[in-house]
């Protein structure tokens, strides 16, 4: 294991959303990573760090879900409070959690074990990797960011992950017409956000007014519930793939 002060960064030639993977998993997490992990997480070649993904690696839904189904990807599922309510709701549909904290993958694995989710898989990797080389071009029906970590100080903002390029590589993995949907409880993450999908060429937006409506699919999550205690107003954006 890499000592706490291990930065991903590290190997990496730009700054990464996440700082380090630690968090002790509890007994219970442990069990369901070591009985479950090969039937939910895929197992894929690495790059340099640990969550990264290697170059030429590419896998497709098809095989990954064994049927050709729409496919919606979370990007920082944490503990996987939205995407196990999704794919309990719309058996039709495939879902991918993409996660670098691997008690929230655990504890989303157990839940998902519990309610015999078989529409569901995980990957324990850095999401802009998993976009740009993982899918396919042109194969998600929907990407979804809720409550990215904001990284508030100003010399942090490098860190955040939505960004032009973000953008550029999340609209390759869409299929034209797809759906990129997004939320925060930063005020000027959300601007920030809007500011650069605005920009994007591949992408326009799904909204009228100055946000856009809650997403009816989206559950309240923890990060949710504590911006809203604070006062914080929640921000929606949906924005569609040319
Ligand atoms: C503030 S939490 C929000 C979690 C969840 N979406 C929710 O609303 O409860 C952000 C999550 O994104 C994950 N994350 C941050 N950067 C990531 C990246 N580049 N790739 C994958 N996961 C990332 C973090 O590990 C963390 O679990």
């Amino acid at each position: 294991m890499p000592p706490k002060s291990f930065d991903p960064g590290t190997f990496r030639d730009k700054p990464v959303s996440f700082v380090r993977r630690g968090g002790r998993m509890t007994p219970s997490q442990e069990r369901a990573w070591a009985d479950h992990h090969e039937k939910y997480v895929l197992d894929i070649p690495r790059a340099a760090a640990a969550t990264s993904v290697a170059d030429g690696v590419a896998r497709d839904p098809e095989q990954i879900f064994g049927r050709r189904a729409p496919l919606v990807v979370e990007v920082g599922s944490g503990q996987g409070h939205a995407i196990l309510h999704a794919a309990a709701e719309r058996p039709d549909t495939d879902f991918l959690a993409v996660e670098v904290f691997r008690a929230g993958l655990a504890r989303t694995i157990i839940r998902a074990e519990l309610a015999g989710l078989e529409n569901l898989r995980m990957v324990e990797a850095n999401a802009p990797e998993v976009l740009e080389k993982l899918l396919p071009e042109e194969s998600a029906d929907e990407v979804w960011v809720f409550f990215p970590d904001p990284w508030a100080k100003a010399r942090h903002h490098k860190r955040r992950l939505v960004s032009a390029e973000f953008a550029e590589i999340t609209a390759r993995a869409l299929k034209p017409g797809g759906m990129l949907r997004l939320a925060t409880d930063w005020e000027d993450y959300a601007v920030q956000m809007r500011e650069v999908l605005d920009a994007a060429p591949a992408f326009e937006r799904d909204f009228a007014g100055e946000w856009a409506e809650r997403f009816e699919g989206r559950v309240l999550t923890a990060f949710e519930k504590k911006g809203a205690d604070k006062g914080r107003a929640i921000r929606d954006l949906s924005y569609r793939r040319r």
